[in-house]
Formats: structure tokens, sequence, C-alpha cells
């Protein structure tokens, strides 16, 4: 198995730090445009196999897409992260540039990879390289649930006093402050949060988790990577140990909760295909409600970048 992961910044080195000590490929390719960097964080990654016990191969390129031919599955990090003030949407034409040539190169050198996009803004981001690719939507989706409902799980098990392990949520709609948790799915051990928790301690922590890329925004100046490297890599071990996976997944939607033409992560069965499947949860109308908000949010931002184009 080879897996390739563009962009060697703090997230893309993370993800690939992560799969080579996880053992879930033979061969890691790095690639960044900016001379050196790729090639020293693989070097580093490496020299910490010794140490860390694994044997993947981490291998650094300067914008070389020959490295990557035939890989397996492309990990898409290439792009500005958000600095305090900014939205995921300001980044979007110069990331949506950044995302567009990275595709054309991927897919000119692995036209069969499976493709997962981590640049933001991600639901848009992942539109431009499903648009690019002209694969299947199953083989190009988009980084966000597996991190958002971690920082919701992580919250819950803070405010809980239990263990993050126990927590399983699910969370959908699009990455920014319109995504949808969903209390009505959360369960600690088994037993509905909603038995644990009081509703306003909840709802709180729902809004902080809307809020929560935004939160480490402000304390550290740019954006977050040690979870959002670690959510990515988890997607690429569940496609290539074909695990079948349930995870919030962003993909184009045609028709299922009756939305089309939009991307916005729903949660999915992942395995050796990709998306192996699309799970439709009954939503009460709540809910229905506030997924409805979120798929207005992110078509507006598309319709930004199908105006780029133009
Ligand atoms: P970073 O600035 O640390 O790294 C980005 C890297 O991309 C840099 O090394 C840069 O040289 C490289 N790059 C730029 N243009 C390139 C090109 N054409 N080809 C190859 N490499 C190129 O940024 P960081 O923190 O790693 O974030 C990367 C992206 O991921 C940002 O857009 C950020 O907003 C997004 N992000 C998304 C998350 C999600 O949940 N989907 C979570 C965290 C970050
Ligand atoms: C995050 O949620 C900014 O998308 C990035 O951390």
């Amino acid at each position: 198995m080879k897996i390739t992961v563009v962009g060697a910044g703090n997230v893309g080195a993370t993800c690939a730090d992560v799969l080579a000590y996880r053992e879930v490929a033979n061969e890691v390719i790095l690639l960044d445009i900016k001379e050196g960097v790729a090639e020293g964080k693989a070097l580093d990654i490496w020299q910490k196999a010794p140490i860390d016990l694994y044997d993947t191969r981490t291998v650094g390129v300067t914008n070389d897409y020959s490295r990557t031919a035939n890989s397996d599955v492309v990990v898409i990090t290439s792009g500005l992260p958000r600095k305090p003030g900014m939205s995921r949407d300001d980044l979007i034409s110069t990331n949506a540039n950044i995302v567009t040539s990275v595709t054309e190169n991927v897919i000119a050198h692995s036209p069969n990879a499976i493709i997962i996009v981590v640049s933001n803004p991600l639901d848009v981001m992942t539109y431009a390289a499903h648009v690019t690719s002209k694969l299947p939507r199953t083989k190009v989706m988009g980084m966000a649930g597996i991190l958002d409902t971690a920082r919701y799980r992580a919250f819950l098990a803070e405010a809980l006093n239990v263990s993050p392990k126990d927590i399983q949520a699910v969370l959908m709609g699009g990455h920014g402050d319109t995504m949808v948790p969903l209390p009505r799915y959360t369960t600690v051990g088994g037993i509905p949060v909603t038995e644990l928790i009081d509703a306003a301690r909840l709802d709180a922590i729902v809004e902080r988790t809307k809020t929560g890329g935004g939160e480490l925004v402000k304390l550290m100046g740019t954006s977050a990577w040690y979870a959002p490297g670690s959510a990515a890599a988890q997607m690429v071990e569940a496609i290539v140990k074909d695990q079948r996976r349930v995870f919030p997944v962003c993909i184009s939607l045609e028709g299922e909760y009756g939305i089309n033409n939009c991307y916005l992560g729903v949660p999915v069965i992942l395995g050796k295909n990709g998306i192996e499947q699309i799970i439709e949860l009954q939503l009460n109308d709540n809910e229905k409600e506030l997924l409805e908000v979120s798929r207005q949010r992110v078509s507006e931002v598309m319709a930004v970048f199908d105006n780029l184009k133009k």
C-alpha cells in the first residue's frame, strides 16, 4: 500500500507521522511545494522509527508528483490555515487554486487513488477536488466530521469525568459554525447522554463544539493539527484495512437527506472502495432544520467557488 500526503505543514506532517507509527502502509510519500520541507519532515519521522518501532518508510519530495505514482490513497492538506479573525470561508480563493492544481497532479499520476481532502473551507475544497478529479463521489471525500465529533466527545468526557473511549457520537453538516452535533445519537457506554447531563450543560458543549476550531485559532494564532492529522490518518486506515468503520464524512449528496448538489458531512461506512454506504438517519424536525441551515451556508460558499471558475 502506498499513501501520499500533500502538504507537509502542521496537519500533513502529523498525518504522515500517525500513518507511519500505526504502520498503516509500507510507504508514505510526503509532498510539499516548499523546497526541502517535506524531505526534512519525512526524514525526521523515519529517524523516529527505531525509537517507536515501526517500519513504514516515509519519503519527502518537493513538488515531484512522479514519486507519488500509483498511490492508493492521497490526503490533500495543502493550503493556507486560518489566522485569528478569519473564517474558514475566507481561505477560499487561495486554497481553491491550490487544491485544484494539486488534484490535477495527483490524478495524472494516481488515476485510481481515493482522495481525502483536509484543506479549508473543507466542504467546498472537497467539491473542488471532486469536480477536478472526475472520480466517482465515493472516492473523493472530506475530513471534518471525525475531528468535530472528537471535539464534542472530548468536551463531554471532561464534563462527565469519564473516558473519551466510551463516548459515541455523530455530527452532521458543513465544517463550520453551522455544523449539527446530534445529542439524540450520543451515548456514554451505551447510555443516552441526556440521562447523564442536564440540558443546559449539554447545550453549552454543543455550542463550544461548533466553534471548537476557532477556539484553537485564538489560542495558537493558527489552526489545530494534532487531532486533524490523526483524524485524516484514521480515515486512511479504515480504507487501507477495509475496516468498514462508521464515521461522519463529507461527500457530495445526491438525494440523501432530500439534498442534492451539496457537499456535507453525513455518517458513512468507510472501506476499501472509499465510501461504501451513506447511512440515512431518521432526523426529527429540529435536526432537519439545522441541517438545512448548514446546507444553505455550504451552498453559498460553493457558489463563490463556481464564480471563481468563470
Ligand atoms: P500549514 O501552513 O502548516 O501547511 C500547509 C502546507 O501546504 C505548507 O507546508 C505549504 O507549503 C503547503 N502548500 C501550499 N501550497 C501547496 C501546493 N500547491 N502544493 C503542495 N503543498 C503546498 O497549514 P496546516 O495547519 O497544515 O493546515 C492545512 C490546511 O488544512 C488548511 O487549509 C487548514 O485550514 C486545513 N485544516 C482543515 C481541518 C479540517 O478539519 N478539515 C483541520 C485543520 C486544518
Ligand atoms: C479546525 O476545525 C480550522 O478547520 C480547522 O481546526
